[in-house]
């Protein structure tokens, strides 16, 4: 989701520097960004002065020291505590001191995530939809420690991004996966009883207007990802219709990860 929230920062106008752990990722979040501005070149969307103002705006890194510049930090690392929680102590140790820090986790608690750092009171959450640069919700969340400051600064952020932010709890799911992480999985359950992928997936187009069905958004969103906010929702609540489903285990085992491995519910090119 990095790429994402990169091309929706450079694409509204601000200076966006995108910090990636290879050279190899970095070139392939670029392309990424790439093949969508020129999507919407192509349709018209965007003129290609547009286009090339938003790429020139866009600066990519291996080091995390050259954020030191940023006003404001979106992290979109894995989804797991202890490796969030070490980023932002690092982070805090490079940025300025009134840069705010936020994270766009699914299901982790900001509240842990803020621990680790001296100035908690900067760190928020700032939750994007996949795909970012067309899902317009940004989920602003208060941590027990956030400041109003800090809050209203990402809030104004999102909507120049031209994003619609709504203000969100710590608590587990926050609004969107609350009712999202229980409801696919419940979706997911109903494979057991002998409904295919695709009926599935039909009957929640069809019959609900959905964009796309359960299966082809887990797909979109990732396998492991969706497990991620699920075991984090389960364990904080534990609320059995947040537990995991088996099948899921068993596909990331698999590693039918999705559309990011070629194989998921659906096979990809
Ligand atoms: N990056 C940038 N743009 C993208 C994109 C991406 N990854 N994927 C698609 N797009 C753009 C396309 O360029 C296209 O733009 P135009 O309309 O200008 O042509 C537009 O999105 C629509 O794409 P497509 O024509 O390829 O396909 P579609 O019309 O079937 O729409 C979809 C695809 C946008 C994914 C749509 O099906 C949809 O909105 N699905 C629901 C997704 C959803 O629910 N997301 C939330 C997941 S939950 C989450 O993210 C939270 C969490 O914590 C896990």
């Amino acid at each position: 989701m990095g790429a994402g929230i990169a091309q929706v920062s450079a694409q509204a106008g601000f200076e966006t520097l995108g910090r990636e752990v290879s050279d190899e990722l970095c070139e392939r979040a670029r392309g990424t960004i790439e093949h969508y501005l020129g999507r919407a070149v192509e349709k018209g969307k965007l003129t290609a002065e547009e286009r090339d103002a938003a790429l020139g705006r866009l600066t990519l890194t291996t080091e995390l020291g050259d954020l030191a510049d940023c006003d404001l930090v979106i992290e979109a690392i894995v989804e797991e505590l202890e490796p969030k929680r070490e980023t932002f102590a690092e982070l805090e140790r490079v940025v300025g001191p009134d840069a705010i820090l936020a994270s766009n986790t699914s299901a982790i608690p900001i509240a842990k995530i803020a621990e680790a750092t001296e100035h908690p009171e900067r760190v928020i959450g700032m939750h994007f939809f996949n795909p970012a640069p067309v899902l317009p919700l940004v989920e602003i969340i208060r941590a027990e420690k956030s400041s109003d400051e800090a809050l209203d600064a990402a809030y104004e952020w999102a909507e120049q991004a031209g994003k619609q932010p709504v203000r969100a709890n710590d608590t587990p799911g926050f609004i969107v996966n609350r009712v999202l992480v229980p409801t696919l999985n419940e979706c997911i359950r109903l494979l057991d009883e002998g409904i295919t992928p695709e009926d599935l997936d039909k009957a929640m187009t069809m019959g609900v207007g959905w964009p796309m069905g359960p299966c082809a958004l887990v797909d979109l969103v990732g396998v492991d990802i969706h497990i991620h906010a699920a075991e984090a929702m389960y364990e904080a609540t534990g609320d059995e219709r947040a537990k995991p489903p088996e099948r899921l285990r068993e596909m990331a085992a698999a590693g039918r990860l999705g559309r990011k491995t070629g194989h998921g519910f659906y096979s990809y090119d």
